[in-house]
């Protein structure tokens, strides 16, 4: 305790000399000057902050004078209140009249020089001038290549060459006595990168870092590995261990890895690389920092319903970067600490530690970022401590993202700069010791009611190694022999539907019973038997059924994902969200049949009694396609069930065993014989017969458009003995398009177009497969798409590291193969990748240049085939997006508020996404359906879904007897 408070009051001593140490403020904070002027009152104003950074975003990549001054007016037009700074400037902007060409450069400028403030330079060169001034009171520097989102695998290789050229300039430009040290993002080293494929991502990106570490070596200078999103830390860590295990790197001294306070499990890291270091007796860097993406690690996890990994209390941070100070400092046998922070306080707690732990100053050194905090730097140097600052060089564009996050850390209300030159806080707060009140992390949320179930986080080992066992299961098991379920009993027929891997189609996954006209009059039979006691039974009860039932699929969740991966050919990733899906629409209509099952009461008018409610429409069938064989079977079959219809239930005859599981697990919940029974079978015979059957009530169909249409057909034919027009749930298909723009992200856009075109192979009715450009950066999107595409994996899914696997049978293939053929013609091929041999591969096609009208442009192709089209503005993308049959789903990438409001209005689809991919809809989140030729308009996963499944009823009881009546409530 004694020496708790000694420690405290020599950190206090330490930091009061500091602080008298500095003189003047951070351009940021100088409030005479207009960066200054403008940072104060975003500070004070968050709406102005928020249009102020995302103008600063989309500003480089706006390529006319015109298009600068038309966006900046977008962003600020609404904006009444502005300080003095900032409308002398709009005054000295109006002086050029907002003239584009004059407008235009002096906009361009003024960002500049914001982000010159933080970026040292383009490139090496231009940089040298500004290490030269560092390097006059002998700070050194780590210098970092702007650039960090990597799409392909040729942008991976441009990115590790513009790191080979920069070791040369300095290994040739710098003054004995320098350390130089360059500070690299592992992620940027591989463009497939991925947790989920563990070992391929290490093997691949140590391919890609090899060269580098071996050049860093030879040249003396020292390499320091940056830590990213947490997502990929797991990856990060391991790959700087398995890097310097290996026998050339095993002397390499000068190496370093980044780690982040404010995740709660960072000691866990820091020991496991002391224990590591020691073990193999050599001494690594580690640079403390606090950690650039809060903000993203909680919003993002937060959104997935991960667990927030990151301290949600800023003195929690503090308190943590303390303690790991300490810990280093005790290790510095195999740890050379690096204390990178502006913040007064984590700085002299350091020097404190230091002195207690008997560390010699050359021992350790402290780090900041170029142009953060120079009066801090500039005091702690002259204390004689090495200091080191980080210095970020390259275009704008690419470090946009770097430029945000230091805006956002000057900026942010728990940043200790704006504690100190901002707000000018006395020394007494900016010394005080971090309390750490704990906030929990949990989830964070706060949805008590529904929550989409989080889809696993394959950067956990567990998840990953689950997913492998289950694999390893289902193979264990293929080729049974599975029957049919009718009323209760298991039915086998001599006929069998057989399920093959489309990978390997020499492969039996399993066999099920093929069911007949005898079978479906069978299903009938029990069906109408025991109608009425499910009619009767309480909308609680049947909502129970499917509670139960999303357990037990959440038991089952690694076998079920492992079959879908074996049976209809999804990667591993896919085949969980499906399940996860599945297990959402079993929560969500549970949860909706409460809400409609309390009659309403309409009106209230004395001696009248209006009630509203809803009846179950009686038995319906179910008729479920392949794609997404588990979710849309268990969204259409839960919907019927849990408003009280009976249901045939009739797979898909390319996904039968997952429709078997999905039957399995009603059955384990109990369900009454003849409520859900499971009739696969041809959809020529048993289908038809079903749909045409006086006792059916209703259709739910999802699949190709050619059958939903002939079963609309169907239903609307009189049969004697019908007492009902047949309802037809329809979701059909799509041809769904993504307009991007000339203010559009194209690193964000890439990606998504990419895993929304060629992921599950393009199977998902949501899939985009025509690209809309607007604009001028035609040519520069076809280039990025083609690499990235070029650079995704084909194989086997269940590979963790394919991202694209077969399509679903071999007609399916042909088919997409003739359509190839078709975009031959019709336009011209950018990219045909070949695929494997054996399964049903087709790799991925980039057909550009389709004219409007053409088949490639209006027809849905089934498969990993994207148009590319050319439009001259956003008015002419929109009509042609809009120029289909169908109206499913359609995306727009945009910075541009006006044409993101233009988009909304006039793109007509049924899901529209703005600046992410366009599949991936969520229950209960972004409801999902079209209309058009792409279905009947419903919504599934959304509020009145499950309206369709019901007659609405509506009573009125004349209550006044004898002239009087109850008294209404007022
Ligand atoms: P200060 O004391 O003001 O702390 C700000 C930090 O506190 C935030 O950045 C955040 O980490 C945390 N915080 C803010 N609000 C919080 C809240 N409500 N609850 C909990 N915590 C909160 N970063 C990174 O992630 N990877 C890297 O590789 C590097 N590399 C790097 C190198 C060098 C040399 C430096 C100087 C910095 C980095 N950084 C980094 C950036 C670094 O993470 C960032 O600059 C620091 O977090 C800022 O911390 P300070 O101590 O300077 O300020």
């Amino acid at each position: 305790m004694d020496r708790d408070v000694d420690l405290e009051a020599k950190t206090r001593e330490t930091g009061r000399e500091i602080h008298a140490a500095m003189s003047g403020a951070p351009v940021m904070f100088d409030s005479t000057r207009w960066i200054g002027g403008i940072m104060d009152w975003a500070m004070k104003n968050e709406d102005f902050k928020l249009r102020l950074f995302r103008f600063i975003d989309v500003l480089p990549s706006l390529k006319t004078n015109e298009l600068v001054v038309r966006v900046l007016h977008e962003y600020f037009s609404g904006e009444t209140e502005i300080p003095r700074i900032v409308s002398g400037g709009i005054e000295m902007l109006s002086k050029t009249g907002f003239i584009p060409h004059l407008a235009g450069p002096l906009i361009r400028k003024s960002v500049g020089s914001i982000a010159r403030q933080f970026i040292a330079g383009k490139d090496a060169d231009d940089t040298l001038k500004a290490l030269d001034v560092l390097r006059r009171d002998g700070t050194d520097f780590s210098i970092d290549l702007l650039g960090e989102v990597v799409v392909s695998e040729k942008e991976a290789r441009t990115y590790a060459g513009r790191y080979h050229s920069l070791l040369d300039v300095l290994s040739a430009g710098f003054s004995p006595g320098a350390r130089p040290d360059v500070s690299i993002k592992v992620s940027s080293f591989y463009s497939q990168l991925d947790p989920i494929d563990w070992a391929g991502s290490i093997e691949k990106t140590k391919e890609g870092l090899r060269p580098l570490l071996r050049k860093a070596r030879d040249l003396g200078i020292s390499i320091t590995f940056d830590m990213e999103h947490y997502y990929y830390k797991g990856l990060i860590i391991e790959i700087f261990k398995g890097i310097l295990e290996e026998e050339e790197f095993r002397e390499f001294p000068s190496a370093g890895i980044a780690l982040q306070a404010y995740l709660n499990d960072t000691t866990n890291d820091v020991l496991d690389l002391i224990g590591w270091a020691r073990a193999r007796g050599r001494s690594i860097a580690i640079r403390l920092v606090k950690g650039a993406y809060w903000d993203y690690e909680v919003v993002v996890n937060r959104q997935k319903g991960w667990p927030v990994p990151v301290f949600l209390n800023k003195e929690e941070t503090d308190a943590s970067f303390e303690r790991l100070t300490r810990l280093l400092f005790e290790n510095t046998d195999v740890v050379r600490p690096a204390i990178a922070s502006h913040n007064l306080r984590s700085i002299s707690h350091a020097i404190t530690c230091a002195e207690a732990l008997n560390a010699p100053k050359g021992s350790f050194e402290f780090q900041m970022l170029y142009g953060m905090a120079e009066p801090l730097r500039k005091a702690v140097r002259e204390s004689g401590f090495n200091m080191r600052v980080y210095t970020p060089v390259g275009e704008l564009i690419p470090g946009m993202a770097y430029l945000v996050r230091r805006l956002l850390e000057n900026t942010s209300n728990e940043s200790f700069l704006r504690k100190s030159f901002g707000e000018k806080s006395s020394f007494e707060e900016l010394i005080r010791a971090p309390q750490a009140r704990r906030v929990s992390s949990g989830s964070g949320v706060v949805d008590e009611h529904f929550r989409n179930e989080p889809l696993f986080d394959f950067s956990m080992a567990r998840n990953r190694e689950a997913m492998d066992q289950a694999i390893r299961t289902v193979k264990e098991h293929t080729d049974r022999k599975y029957p049919l379920y009718i009323g209760g009993r298991e039915v086998t027929t001599e006929k069998y539907i057989v399920s093959r891997n489309p990978a390997r189609p020499g492969e039996i996954i399993g066999r099920v019973s093929s069911a007949s006209k005898k079978e479906a009059d069978a299903a009938i039979e029990e069906a109408l038997n025991v109608r009425e006691v499910w009619r009767k039974t309480t909308p609680e009860k049947r909502a129970g059924y499917l509670v139960r039932a999303a357990e037990e699929l959440r038991r089952k969740r690694t076998k079920l994902a492992a079959l879908e991966v074996l049976e209809v050919g999804k990667t591993r990733r896919d085949a969980d969200a499906d399940v996860c899906e599945a297990i959402d629409y079993l929560e969500y209509y549970g949860r909706e049949m409460l809400r409609l099952g309390v009659p309403a009461t309409l009106g209230n008018y004395p001696g009248e009694e209006n009630e509203y409610r809803y009846e179950p429409k009686g038995i319906g069938v179910v008729i479920s396609p392949w794609n997404f064989p588990l979710a849309i079977a268990t969204g259409m079959t839960s919907a019927a069930i849990v408003t009280g219809n009976c249901v045939i239930f009739k797979p898909s005859g390319l996904s039968p065993l997952i429709g078997r599981e999905l039957c399995e697990i009603y059955r384990s919940t109990g369900l009454p014989a003849g409520v859900l029974q499971f009739l696969p079978g041809p959809g020529s015979e048993v289908g038809e017969y079903l749909v045409s059957h006086p006792s059916i009530d209703f259709i739910a169909f999802t699949g190709s458009r050619e059958v939903g249409l002939r079963i609309v057909e169907r239903a609307g034919m009189f049969v004697p003995g019908q007492r009902n027009v047949k309802k037809v749930i329809a979701e059909m298909g799509g041809k769904n398009a993504i307009i991007v723009d000339e203010t559009a992200d194209l690193d964000e856009a890439v990606k998504s177009i990419v895993e929304s075109a060629f992921g599950y192979q393009g199977q998902k009715c949501s899939a985009c497969s025509r690209v809309i450009v607007a604009g001028d950066t035609f040519k520069e999107l076809c280039d990025r798409l083609m690499e990235a595409a070029k650079s995704i994996r084909i194989g086997p899914p269940e590979e963790p590291g394919t991202f694209l696997g077969p399509v679903i049978d071999e007609a399916a293939m042909k088919k997409i193969r003739t359509d190839i053929e078709i975009g031959k013609k019709e336009g011209t091929i950018i990219l045909e990748r070949n695929a494997p041999g054996e399964g049903h591969f087709v790799g991925p096609v980039i057909v550009i240049d389709v004219k409007p009208g053409s088949r490639m442009a209006t027809e849905e192709i089934f498969g990993p085939v994207l148009s590319i089209m050319r439009a001259n503005d956003l008015d002419e993308a929109i009509s042609l997006a809009n120029d289909s049959l169908y109206a499913l789903t359609g995306g727009l990438f945009s910075r541009s508020p006006a044409n993101i409001q233009k988009v909304k209005e006039e793109f007509r689809v049924g899901n529209l996404y703005i600046n992410r991919k366009i599949t991936g809809a969520l229950v209960g989140r972004q409801p999902f359906g079209g209309f058009g030729m792409s279905g009947t308009g419903t919504k599934a996963g959304g509020t009145d879904y499950l309206l369709q499944f019901m007659n609405p009823v509506s009573i009125s009881e004349n209550t006044i007897r004898r002239g009087f009546a109850p008294l209404t409530k007022d």
